[in-house]
């Protein structure tokens, strides 16, 4: 719409052309405000309703829309709709850092989160994920805990080291985690120059019914670039939201963002034979086992309109799975699949789904019915099963085949250990297998310097301890860091 046009007069949310844009009601020039300037009213309760909840995390992020479009032929893999050769899928995307509030910087260090809604011919299909393969832990149960460590203290309401450190020594299982986030890939320079994983493995199945366990991997087609420490905590300060605007202004310029999607594909029965538990969200399966398959590209090309209603508003859920993609028994995956559609309801309200950038591009026939803010329209018949035409479920068509079978008593406990599964030895191949000297040199200063801003004992002690477990060497030295700095070397 055109501004201070007065072909386009301003008018109230109701319709009505309003008479000034400067000046309330008043009796005379120097008098007071009549109430029933509704107008004005209006513009001050919409603009004190303007802020909705923030997201508890990934509260921080921006996003663009854009296109899937499949180049390989992986139909043996899956029957997915939006899998098919050739098949081209509009997507909407958000980038985001974790801990921070709405308006923290861009490039503190933290992983980032790499979301994706595929608008495919049989319904949403998002896959919610990461821009590292592996996460801290491996239970939802820890999942509240953890995050709350990461963000602020109940007393002085501030981002606190010793507590997060706190929480990560307890918890072994971060530690390959941890190891990627003190890397270079903790701070990315761009979220164009950055992979996306699913990190999680999903189950694809195919149009003969045969199962796959599956990891996705975006990788960026500009290549993964980082910022150090230094220039992050610069550019925090100089413009906190770096990322975002990056983003923007390639999108706006033309220079569209890509990525190619690679997926790793391990058969059905390999699962329960594998050296790692191959659901286990702490680990990666090694490139070296599960070669990186090609399926397509994924491009940015149109910056939101509106940031608002496109990107705050959107709302991607793990529980969005379309036929020929499942889940899989991997505890933080299905802890998931609850936890979103229950943020959104309290975040955006029960009819979430009905905003435009939730809405599916195809056919919705579902028997959900009014609630707060429902726009669409509800036709008889309300009630399943009905003898009136409503729609049927159709099970021959689309059966409930993404399904494994377990078994055993009910417990609470953590997985079954594998010959190679412990909570050290990929942080320690991240290590010695992928870093270089000087990504080493940068880790150990990355964590020295984590430590030394407010981590007190005993929580430092164990910090040397959790790092001499990943390895003994870049334990050695990041307890010799810390010392000469706390004496003041
Ligand atoms: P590979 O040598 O085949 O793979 C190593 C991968 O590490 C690279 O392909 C790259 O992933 C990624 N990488 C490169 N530099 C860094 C860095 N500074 N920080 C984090 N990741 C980096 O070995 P493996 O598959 O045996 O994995 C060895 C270790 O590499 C793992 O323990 C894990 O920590 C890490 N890794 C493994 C991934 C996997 O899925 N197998 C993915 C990413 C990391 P990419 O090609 O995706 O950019
Ligand atoms: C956001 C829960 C693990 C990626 C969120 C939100 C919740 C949540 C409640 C906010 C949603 C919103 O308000 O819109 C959980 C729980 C987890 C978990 C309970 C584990 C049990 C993970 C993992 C990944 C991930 C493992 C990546 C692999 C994301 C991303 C967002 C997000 C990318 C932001 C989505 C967006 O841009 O709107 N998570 N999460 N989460 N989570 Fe998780």
């Amino acid at each position: 719409m055109m501004r201070n046009d007065k072909t386009n007069p301003t008018t109230t949310d109701a319709g009505i052309p309003v008479a000034s844009d400067d000046n309330s009601l008043t009796i005379g020039p120097d008098g007071p405000i009549l109430l029933h300037d509704h107008y004005l009213i209006e513009q001050m309760a919409n603009f004190n309703r303007e802020r909705i909840p923030e997201r508890q995390p990934h509260a921080k992020g921006s996003g663009a829309f854009g296109y899937f479009q499949v180049t390989e032929d992986v139909s043996k893999y899956t029957k997915a709709a939006l899998f098919q050769p050739g098949v081209k899928t509009d997507v909407v995307m958000r980038f985001s850092t974790v801990a921070g509030e709405r308006g923290s910087p861009d490039t503190w260090r933290d992983p980032r989160g790499f979301a994706i809604k595929f608008y495919t011919s049989e319904g949403n299909y998002d896959m919610v994920g990461n821009n590292t393969p592996m996460f801290f832990i491996r239970d939802p149960m820890k999942f509240q805990h953890f995050i709350r460590s990461q963000k602020r203290r109940a007393d002085n309401n501030l981002r606190d080291h010793d507590m997060q450190w706190d929480f990560w020594t307890l918890s072994p299982e971060s530690a390959h985690q941890v190891t990627w986030l003190m890397g270079d890939r903790g701070i990315p320079k761009s979220w164009r120059k950055m992979n996306g994983y699913s990190s999680h493995t999903y189950l694809w199945v195919n149009a003969k019914g045969e199962k796959f366990w599956v990891k996705y991997h975006f990788k960026s087609d500009l290549g993964v670039e980082c910022l150090t420490q230094q220039d992050g905590d610069a550019l925090a300060g100089i413009d906190g939201d770096y990322h975002t605007r990056d983003l923007f202004d390639a999108i706006k310029q033309g220079n569209f963002p890509s990525w190619t999607l690679f997926m790793q594909i391990m058969p059905f029965a390999e699962a329960e034979s594998y050296r790692y538990n191959p659901f286990d969200l702490t680990k990666v399966w090694p490139h070296a086992d599960y070669p990186l398959i090609k399926v397509g590209k994924l491009v940015l090309d149109r910056n939101p309109a509106d940031n608002h209603a496109e990107i705050e508003q959107a709302a991607f859920e793990p529980n969005n799975l379309v036929p020929g993609i499942g889940l899989s028994p991997d505890k933080m995956l299905i802890g998931r699949i609850f936890a979103y559609a229950d943020a959104h309801r309290a975040r955006l309200g029960v009819n979430y789904k009905q905003i435009p950038v939730n809405a599916p591009h195809s056919p919705v026939n579902s028997y959900s019915k009014d609630g707060a803010m429902r726009i669409n329209k509800v036709s008889d018949p309300v009630y399943a099963p009905n003898s009136k035409g409503g729609p049927k479920a159709d099970g021959e068509r689309y059966p409930t085949d993404s399904a494994w079978s377990a078994s055993g008593e009910m417990v609470r406990a953590s997985y079954t250990l594998r010959k190679d599964d412990d909570d050290y030895g990929q942080a320690n191949a991240l290590i010695n297998k992928v870093m270089d000297q000087a990504a080493r040199d940068r880790l150990v200063s990355n964590v020295a310097g984590h430590l030394l801003a407010g981590v007190s004992e005993p929580v430092l002690s164990r910090a040397f301890e959790y790092w001499r477990h990943i390895d003994a060497v870049i334990g050695q030295r990041i307890e010799e860091k810390v010392k000469a700095g706390q004496a003041g070397k």
